[in-house]
């Protein structure tokens, strides 16, 4: 494998997941269910770009994991008619290796840099002029040999994709023309999705089932095609010969996702913070610890969702179990709990 291959891919997953993901994925703009007024922005841009003949403007997607980043940073190279690159912060350990991925650009290529709130703050001094000018600064030679030339690089459009916008600096975020944050989608919009890849992998599915799934699926489309494609699996072997309601819950129940969309992550999560720290506050480190899942993934994934559906309060001085969160798992609120927690019953507030 060469250098570029190593650190960039025209797709990172392997084999099997690309299969899977390529079926799924909506490949233009015009399939790309929801986040209507992002998408109609984007088409204008696109266009626009396309008519001056010129790469995009660089481009910021935020927002928690499976809402379609990924997937948009591939539209947009397909509906500028490019190629894209696909790359991970984390992968990039040397400032040598993101030289070699930028240099390596054609005209108006798509760089996508995935989870790029983790590059270190050498490279992303790499990356500024690489984006305003389209220049790098390479250092050649070493000690008092060493000089610093300028590369020209390839008019190009960098794609960035971050599931927390709050760790990237500002200079950075500056940068990006069109910086685009995902929101959780509504649940008519995960049916039209669950709809749409039952059709793919050859299940049909009735209204009831996709409202059930919707409901379920933490407002998330890659959660909606993850819990598809298990009920499809029960449907298969119970002999159903459409998914309906009566499959749909069977499935959801032996996948111990609840009626919220909570699975049993989620309600480790909680049950730690109640059972062990009396509601809260509790840190996210203990909280990590007592779980075993990474602090990360907490923050990135399990977090956003429990905040919104109001069972978790984050505050500075750490997690709460919100009052929902008692009532959804049947638990009486203590009678001392604290006077933040109780406070959460203050009705209004939006957290129940
Ligand atoms: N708007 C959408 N319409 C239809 N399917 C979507 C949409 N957004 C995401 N998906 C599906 O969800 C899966 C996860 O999306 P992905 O782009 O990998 O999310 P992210 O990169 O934000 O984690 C994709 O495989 C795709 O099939
Ligand atoms: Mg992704």
């Amino acid at each position: 494998m060469d250098e570029i291959s190593r650190l960039t891919s025209s797709n990172p997953l392997n084999e099997d997941e690309v299969v899977k993901e390529k079926t799924l994925r909506p490949h233009y703009l015009h399939e790309f269910v929801g986040q209507k007024k992002i998408i109609e922005n984007l088409k204008i841009f696109i266009e626009s770009a396309k008519i001056r003949n010129e790469p995009l403007d660089h481009v910021l997607l935020a927002g928690p994991p499976g809402l379609g980043k990924t997937t948009l940073a591939h539209i947009i190279a397909r509906e500028l008619g490019v190629n894209i690159k696909l790359t991970s912060a984390p992968i990039i350990d040397k400032a040598g290796d993101l030289a070699s991925i930028l240099t390596s650009l054609e005209e108006k290529d798509v760089l996508f840099i995935d989870e790029i709130h983790r590059l270190s703050s050498t490279l992303e001094e790499i990356l500024y002029p690489a984006m305003e000018d389209r220049t790098i600064d390479i250092i050649i030679g070493q000690g008092l040999g060493a000089k610093s030339i300028k590369i020209n690089l390839s008019p190009f459009t960098l794609v960035g994709a971050t599931t927390r916008t709050g760790l990237l600096t500002s200079a950075l975020r500056d940068r990006f023309g069109i910086p685009i944050r995902l929101n959780y989608y509504s649940i008519e919009d995960l049916m039209i999705i669950a709809k749409r890849s039952a059709g793919i992998i050859g299940y049909s599915i009735t209204e009831e089932a996709c409202l059930e799934i919707g409901k379920r699926a933490r407002w998330t489309p890659r959660i909606v095609n993850r819990i598809l494609k298990r009920v499809a699996d029960f449907s298969l072997v119970n002999k159903f010969d459409i998914i309906d309601l009566e499959i749909t819950r069977y499935a959801l129940d032996r996948l111990d996702i609840d009626s919220l969309g909570l699975d049993e992550m989620d309600r480790r999560i909680l049950l730690t913070i109640i059972n062990n720290y009396n509601g809260g506050p509790v840190g996210i480190k203990t909280i990590s610890i007592s779980v075993g899942e990474e602090p990360d993934t907490i923050e990135d994934y399990y977090e956003p969702f429990l905040v919104q559906v109001g069972v978790l309060a984050r505050t500075p001085r750490g997690r709460y179990a919100t009052p929902a969160a008692y009532n959804h798992l049947g638990m009486n609120l203590p009678e001392e709990s604290n006077t933040i927690q109780k406070s959460l019953f203050s009705p209004g507030d939006g957290l129940i």
